[in-house]
């Protein structure tokens, strides 16, 4: 019997993925979400995939006594993968009470309580944001934190910060921070996936959407940077294969106990695409043309990023395996799933 896991924000796009990751790898998985911006539906594509349905408490984290309560009901939890977070910059910048609110007390509660129900491990979510726009690519973890240009990335920063002094003051915890580059695509079987609410600001989603018809059309945010093609690049990774990276990352917390109590991994493909690349990676892939059009750069977008994996890759033993096109080809699939008219 493998161990049970906790994980906030599990309904959501890169939590569920993690779930359906841990399922098959043999753990119990209970999961905290409060639906803010994920549907309970989720659980069912969840259990089709796995033919198991998680445990599943409708809560919020920044409540530390629904928090008490779940793991006084659920005993035996022995790590935590924390996803319940906000994660919409340009919100973060008009709300950012709500961002330093829910990403700060969610996490703080549940370092608070770990100690006290023999939690062991937290893997958390951070981001490239942290590094801001790198002096040079690929960027590994010894790179300089730069400040951060919105709440949502502070609240990236912090969080690692409050971790590390947590753990520095002798808290019988460990933790994996795990710094997302940009995650993309959907599992496969097309039972779960992206679920943006309202119009996308990401990428991806966006283009979906307009391949789809629902948007009509694309605008690429700038083509007069200094890249190739002028538009920026980013190191878009496979949803699930960065949901396989936290069960990697669990297992080392769980069952190693030579390892560091703080680490830190880049979580990428070490490859850099531009927004141009990527549009032209979809069309390849699916046959379905994006309607777009080059506009205005968008503020405070970083030029060029991408991972140098290299400490993942050999530490956790963990590479990005899926093909860009594949996770085209699986965003697509989704997005034909929830919007089936076209
Ligand atoms: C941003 C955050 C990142 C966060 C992620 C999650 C920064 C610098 N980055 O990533 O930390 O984890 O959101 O939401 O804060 N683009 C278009 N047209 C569109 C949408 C996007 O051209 O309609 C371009 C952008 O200019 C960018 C690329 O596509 O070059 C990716 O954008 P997006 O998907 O929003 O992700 P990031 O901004 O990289």
């Amino acid at each position: 019997m493998k161990d049970k896991i906790l994980v906030t924000g599990g309904t959501g796009y890169i939590g569920s993925h993690t779930v359906v990751e841990l399922q098959n790898a043999g753990y119990d998985v209970v999961i905290i979400d409060n639906l803010s911006n994920s549907n309970i539906e989720v659980l069912d594509g969840i259990e089709a995939i796995t033919g198991k349905r998680p445990v599943f408490v409708q809560g919020d984290c920044t409540d530390i006594n629904t928090l008490r309560k779940l793991l006084e009901e659920n005993p035996g939890i022995k790590g935590i993968i924390n996803f319940a977070a906000s994660k919409a910059v340009g919100e973060s910048v008009q709300k950012p009470l709500l961002y330093y609110r829910n990403n700060l007390n969610t996490l703080v509660n549940l370092l608070d309580l770990m100690p006290e129900f023999g939690v062991k491990g937290i893997v958390f979510s951070s981001s490239c944001t942290v590094y801001g726009e790198p002096d040079v690519n690929p960027i590994d973890e010894t790179a300089p934190i730069k400040p951060a240009t919105s709440p949502y990335g502070n609240t990236k920063q912090i969080s690692e910060e409050i971790i590390e002094d947590y753990i520095a003051s002798g808290a019988p915890i460990k933790s994996i921070i795990l710094r997302y580059f940009n995650p993309i695509g959907a599992h496969p079987s097309a039972c779960i996936g992206e679920l943006p609410l309202g119009v996308p600001q990401n990428l991806v989603p966006y283009l979906t959407q307009t391949a789809a018809g629902i948007r009509k059309e694309l605008t690429v945010f700038g083509n007069d940077y200094n890249t190739p093609d002028g538009s920026c690049i980013r190191d878009y990774i496979d949803v699930v294969d960065l949901a396989k990276a936290h069960v990697i990352a669990m297992k080392r917390m769980l069952d190693n106990n030579d390892t560091d109590q703080v680490e830190i991994f880049n979580l990428g493909t070490g490859r850099g695409l531009s927004v141009l690349e990527l549009i032209e990676s979809f069309e390849r892939a699916t046959g379905v043309k994006v309607p777009h059009k080059i506009g205005p750069r968008r503020a405070g977008d970083i030029e060029k990023i991408w991972a140098a994996p290299k400490k993942a890759n050999e530490v956790l033993g963990w590479v990005a395996n899926v093909p860009v096109d594949e996770t085209m080809k699986n965003a697509w699939a989704w997005q034909c799933k929830v919007s089936p008219k076209k």
